[in-house]
């Protein structure tokens, strides 16, 4: 695989969506339109670091190979283009298009420098964008922001919906330590509806880029609403929590405001996802991205020419388990796509080491993993990737403290800043000691869906050499029960071409 790789970009990923040069940050307006997954994203095209926001732009078939295009929406002189997100506007309700041809609607936020400079609080305001082909060029309405500032610094990332319920678009929009609900006829003149979340959830940090939708459980419909917090999260830094209740077009009511904060993934690294469902109707999955970073260093991971890169698409779903109704994220199934070969790892105690690598062949940078255990009789178990470097990312589960971990404490360059090392956890219940862990290693990250996506972890790595000798390691017995294991392509064929097309 290491023939794919540009010169000079060791840790660029693989089969991850990355963008073609400099920074990027929250996916923004995913939506699905005539057959193309659009991405948009938070983009610096002057810089490695965060700066004057854009809106990078990428389409994908399959959202596992995409292909680049240009910047979608530049600053203007309302500020520049923070996170958003995307419709179709099938009615035309905004009659920016028509019936025929119906616009693509983007909604932001304007950041203001200027007036934040001039010490003014009101310069976050909402901005509306729109396409009428395909979101190839953008125009943005004449009569922007279309929801001015009450004077709150912090007044952002605008998701925007159909509610069939209340008959409207609504708007569910970070509010500093909560949330607001705005509602709209016609995606321009917007009222304010609600407020939630003031005295709920985890509130370590400033509250950002929140989601509402509906999932069905046990026969019924559930609202989940994503809140992303910056810093306060399970594992120190930005993370994503999330609440369960009903909307009833207007309010979100909470079905457990005494609840301990519930996390969507557990490790460092993704934060500010987004959610899309608009996908064809036969489906209608409810899809998820997010950003494998964390404010803590993202500024600082040693990538060089480009900064970032998103998770995996997932799907997420809600489960009734012992513990109550919990939302799981699983990998999409059009991830399969990218496996090269498969390879069954065969029933087998596990005690000490067992290299996987020579046992299978596995020797690749680029591998999913998908390891059935039986840890009943032990006290811990780790999947140990490593290099001839000595250097090694450690991803397991402890019996005793009922906790899966990412270790990346050895895993290459670590100093860059010194809140990035770390043991990270999440807990997880086990039932009869049975643990199914799903990974994705991708030269630079890792992605843990455990037990059918009840506990998750992302993080992110930086080895000096690339990770591919993987072993499993046991304290106490431990029994591999028939596995899958799978070599990965690469997603990506040019880091800097237009195309990443697989
Ligand atoms: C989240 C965030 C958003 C904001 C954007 C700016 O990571 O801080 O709240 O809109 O990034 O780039």
């Amino acid at each position: 695989m290491a023939e794919t790789k540009k010169q000079g970009e060791p840790h660029r990923l693989q089969y991850h969506f990355t963008p073609p040069s400099k920074w990027m940050n929250d996916p923004n307006g995913m939506v699905y339109h005539k057959g193309e997954y659009h991405l948009f994203y938070q983009h610096n095209p002057g810089g490695t670091t965060w700066g004057p926001m854009h809106w990078g732009h990428a389409i994908s078939k399959d959202m596992v190979s995409w292909e680049h295009l240009p910047i979608a929406l530049f600053p203007d002189e309302n500020g520049t283009i923070f996170s958003g997100s995307a419709v179709i506007d099938e009615n035309n309700t905004s009659g920016l298009g028509t019936k025929a041809n119906p616009p693509m609607v983007a909604i932001y936020t304007y950041h203001n420098e200027k007036l934040e400079k001039a010490g003014r609080t009101d310069y976050q305001t909402q901005g509306l964008a729109f396409s009428l082909d395909n979101g190839r060029t953008w125009k943005k309405y004449d009569k922007n922001p279309v929801l001015k500032n009450p004077g709150i610094r912090d007044f952002r990332d605008p998701k925007v919906s159909w509610n069939e319920k209340a008959g409207q678009w609504v708007m569910t929009l970070a509010v500093l330590d909560h949330i607001e609900f705005y509602g709209s006829k016609n995606l321009t003149e917007w009222t304010k509806l609600s407020e939630f979340g003031k005295n709920s959830g985890a509130h370590g940090g400033v509250w950002e880029c929140p989601d509402l939708f509906p999932l069905k459980v046990n026969g019924q419909e559930k609202w989940v609403l994503l809140v992303s917090i910056n810093p306060g999260g399970p594992n120190k830094g930005s993370a994503t929590q999330y609440f369960l209740g009903d909307f009833d077009g207007k309010t979100f009511k909470n079905d457990n405001p005494e609840q301990t904060t519930f996390w969507v993934d557990y490790g460092t690294d993704n934060y500010a996802g987004v959610t899309w469902d608009n996908i064809p109707k036969s489906d209608g999955r409810r899809l998820f991205l997010g950003w494998m970073s964390n404010w803590l260093y993202a500024n600082e991971v040693p990538t060089g020419t480009w900064r970032s890169a998103n998770t995996l698409p997932r799907e997420l779903k809600l489960v009734q388990t012992p513990e109550g109704i919990r939302l799981v994220s699983e990998p999409v199934k059009e991830l399969q796509k990218l496996r090269v070969n498969t390879t069954t790892l065969k029933a087998q105690p596990v005690s000490g080491p067992l290299d996987l690598s020579s046992q299978y062949k596995l020797n690749s940078p680029l591998q999913e993993l998908d390891l059935n255990l039986d840890v009943s009789q032990a006290q811990e178990i780790t999947v140990r990737f490593s290099n001839t470097k000595g250097e090694h990312l450690d991803v397991g589960y402890s019996v005793s403290r009922k906790e899966m971990f990412i270790d990346r404490t050895k895993a290459g360059k670590i100093d860059f800043k010194d809140t990035f090392p770390g043991r990270h956890t999440a807990p997880l219940t086990l039932e009869n000691g049975k643990l199914n862990l799903h990974l994705f290693l991708d030269v630079a990250s890792v992605e843990v869906f455990a037990n059918g996506g009840r506990a998750v972890m992302t993080d992110i790595f930086f080895p000096n050499e690339d990770f591919t000798k993987v072993e499993l390691i046991s304290s106490g017995p431990v029994q591999l029960l028939e596995s899958k294991a799978y070599k990965m392509k690469p997603s990506m064929k040019s880091a800097s071409g237009l195309t990443m097309g697989a």
